[in-house]
């Protein structure tokens, strides 16, 4: 609701009238009752990011910010957002996916195709819960076992050492490059969430071929998924080859006052209230 709050007070702030909403139990019939332009989606996980609220409000005829169903669908399951990138010649981490009861000879091949360390993550879960680095055989059960309380999937993925980067995108526009530099090993649910040290860099120090590599990449896979209005893509530049690594879009970004979706926007001279209102707006064009 953090998100939501934020977002209803600067649009208000900007002379705009809205009224928050909870995606609870008739939430359909209170929006109809309310009819609005538009709906503003400030929401993360499950029912928000997955394309069920998209298609709900495609279904109630109403107009709202950010991806439809499918590119929403997409961009929350990593497995099926990591297909579309390596079709397209994207450059992401190698993976393999496994179920639950998947067997040890499948294992022991996952771990010896990618190597270790290697990133065992949820396929559909977000801010980094169930998401861990295994730096060993145990830790890598270990980490499937608790990726797996998050989802039916689990993605085991090539560990690549480097710098991390967030690409905000606004209707297809690329914003100011924030380099996240985590005080932890890497960006974990503490990191992000929890009071440390981690640390935003906006427009970072870069090479122009290494800056047109991280965004050229990350608008790529903003096109390939089908994203509208806006989105905020995670890529981590390798630091042996300096290749730009596409780990994962988010069709829902933060919109807090500290999220970087804002933050990005006020470093290319947007404000919150300009960044909303030019959001709203971008719902009631489509
Ligand atoms: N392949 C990888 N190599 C190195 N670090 C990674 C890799 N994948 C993820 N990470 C680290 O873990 C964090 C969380 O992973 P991510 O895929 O973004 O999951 P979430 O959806 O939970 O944010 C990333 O921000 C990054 O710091
Ligand atoms: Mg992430």
């Amino acid at each position: 609701m953090e998100s939501g709050r934020a977002v209803a007070a600067a649009l208000r702030r900007a002379g705009m009238k809205a009224l928050e909403m909870d995606i609870s139990e008739g939430f359909e019939e209170k929006l109809m009752r309310f009819r609005p332009k538009a709906a503003f989606l400030a929401l993360h996980g499950g029912f928000g990011e997955d394309g069920g609220i998209q298609r709900a409000l495609d279904s109630m005829g109403i107009a709202y910010t950010g991806s439809g169903p499918m590119a929403s669908l997409v961009s929350m399951d990593k497995e099926i957002s990591k297909r579309a990138f390596i079709k397209k010649g994207i450059p992401s981490p190698r993976c393999v996916c496994l179920s639950e009861g998947a067997g040890f000879a499948e294992l022991e091949r996952a771990v010896r195709e990618l190597g270790l360390p290697l990133v065992v993550k949820p396929t559909s879960e977000g801010s980094s819960r169930g998401v861990s680095i295994a730096k060993s055989r145990l830790e890598v059960t270990r980490g499937l076992d608790e990726a797996l309380k998050f989802s039916p999937r689990v993605m085991l993925e090539e560990y690549v050492k480097g710098r991390e980067f967030d690409v905000a995108i606004l209707d297809g526009t690329p914003l100011p490059l924030i380099e996240v530099v985590p005080s932890a090993e890497f960006f974990s649910y503490e990191a992000k969430y929890g009071d440390s040290g981690t640390r935003y860099i906006v427009n970072p120090e870069l090479a122009l071929r290494e800056k047109d590599g991280i965004v050229g990449n990350a608008l790529a896979a903003y096109v390939e998924v089908g994203c509208r209005h806006l989105a905020r893509i995670e890529v981590i530049l390798s630091e042996e080859r300096g290749v730009p690594h596409v780990i994962e879009i988010n069709t829902l970004p933060g919109m807090t006052s500290h999220s970087l979706f804002p933050m990005a926007a006020k470093a290319a001279g947007i404000s919150m209230e300009d960044l909303c209102v030019r959001i709203a707006a971008l719902a009631l064009r489509s």
